[in-house]
């Protein structure tokens, strides 16, 4: 490829880029949902039924405009299939890769400054943009609570026992809550308890568990999973995404918590992004976003783990594992099971 072709390339690049960034801007201030609400407006209708500033909401419809989210005749703004597709409430959403693409870009000027004196500020880095901290609960719902419940929960048979069983499942880092509000509708006997230590995750958690009926069997609490002491042991501890946060502080310590938490026969069920084992791996399609989040997260204090380094650790602490890998391989669940 010669340089022109290349620079061609590069900047059809950053356009979707810009375009991602527009449609952030839409998604976390309710744009995209009151237009989607009501008969085509003019700008300043618009701001007015979000509360927003008319001079910023003018310039967002031109921008949203010219990327194709809005038509409009004579300034009367509606959304075009792609801005319908925007919507966080839209089937199977466009919104998480706005909110990712934005969250990445935070993360890579941290990255850049923060090389430079290897300073790990750890998770309080994720929440130092006021506009992306509550988008980061919905953007991992809206990425793969669907591949759980199509895909993980009939593949494993660990969902399958803990319905039959019942009884208490533990989410640790559970964000907001989105992996207990479908276990327990897909497993009547079963109650939750959620924890993380975002106290607007844990809000988050305990309002959409009131909002979809289920506030009875589920109940979320702020707190470090190091420090969490549990009334009952449980018959599930789960961590989804959490278990690279607290890794590289004490990962033994935290697999003794697991098992000796859990009831006689219970499970702890990891899932994590599978790290490879071959570097070369990164270049197959959809792992270079991998790589990425990767050196974000060091920014955070953590790293990505390989499948097989979890199931050790599982192994060390006296439960055996067993590994199940989704997504060609990008994702893996670990479940293991303490001794009867
Ligand atoms: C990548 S998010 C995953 C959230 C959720 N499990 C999900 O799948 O949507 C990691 C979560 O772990 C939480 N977390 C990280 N370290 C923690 C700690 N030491 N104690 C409690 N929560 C923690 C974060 O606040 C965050 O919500």
């Amino acid at each position: 490829m010669d340089t022109q072709d290349l620079k061609t390339r590069f900047r059809q690049m950053a356009q979707g880029a810009l375009s991602l960034n527009v449609a952030f801007i839409g998604v976390v201030n309710g744009l995209f949902d009151a237009l989607h609400a009501s008969a085509p407006m003019t700008s300043d209708v618009l701001a007015q039924r979000t509360g927003m500033d008319a001079g910023y909401v003018l310039r967002w419809c031109d921008a949203a405009y010219a990327f194709g989210y809005l038509d409009g005749d004579n300034g009367q703004f509606h959304l075009t299939a792609t801005g319908q597709a925007m919507r966080p409430g839209a089937p199977d959403t466009l919104m998480p890769v706005a909110v990712q693409s934005v969250l990445s870009a935070h993360m890579a000027e941290r990255a850049a400054g923060l090389m430079r004196t290897g300073e790990r500020p750890g998770e309080s880095a994720l929440a130092e943009r006021a506009t992306v901290l509550p988008w980061f609960g919905p953007m991992l719902e809206a990425s793969f609570a669907g591949l759980f419940e199509q895909t993980i929960c009939p593949a494993v048979p660990v969902f399958a026992a803990v319905d039959e069983r019942g009884g208490l499942a533990v989410d640790l880092g559970c964000g907001n809550g989105w992996y207990l509000r479908a276990l327990v509708r897909r497993c009547g006997r079963l109650r939750g308890l959620g924890i993380d230590g975002f106290a607007e995750n844990v809000d988050h958690a305990r309002r959409l568990a009131q909002e979809q009926g289920l506030s009875d069997r589920l109940d979320f609490v702020h707190g470090d999973i190091h420090q969490m002491v549990l009334e009952e042991p449980a018959d599930l501890i789960a961590m989804n995404r959490a278990l690279h946060h607290v890794w590289e502080k004490d990962a033994p310590t935290l697999f003794r918590w697991l098992h000796d938490n859990l009831k006689p026969g219970g499970y702890a069920v990891i899932w994590e992004p599978a790290w490879p084992d071959a570097r070369a791996v990164l270049r197959e399609p959809g792992r270079p976003g991998m790589a990425f989040q990767n050196l974000s997260e060091h920014v955070q204090g953590n790293h990505f783990l390989r499948p097989d380094e979890i199931a050790h650790a599982c192994s060390e602490a006296g439960m055996s594992a067993s590994v199940y890998l989704f997504a060609n391989g990008a994702e893996a669940v670990v479940v293991a099971q303490r001794a009867l």
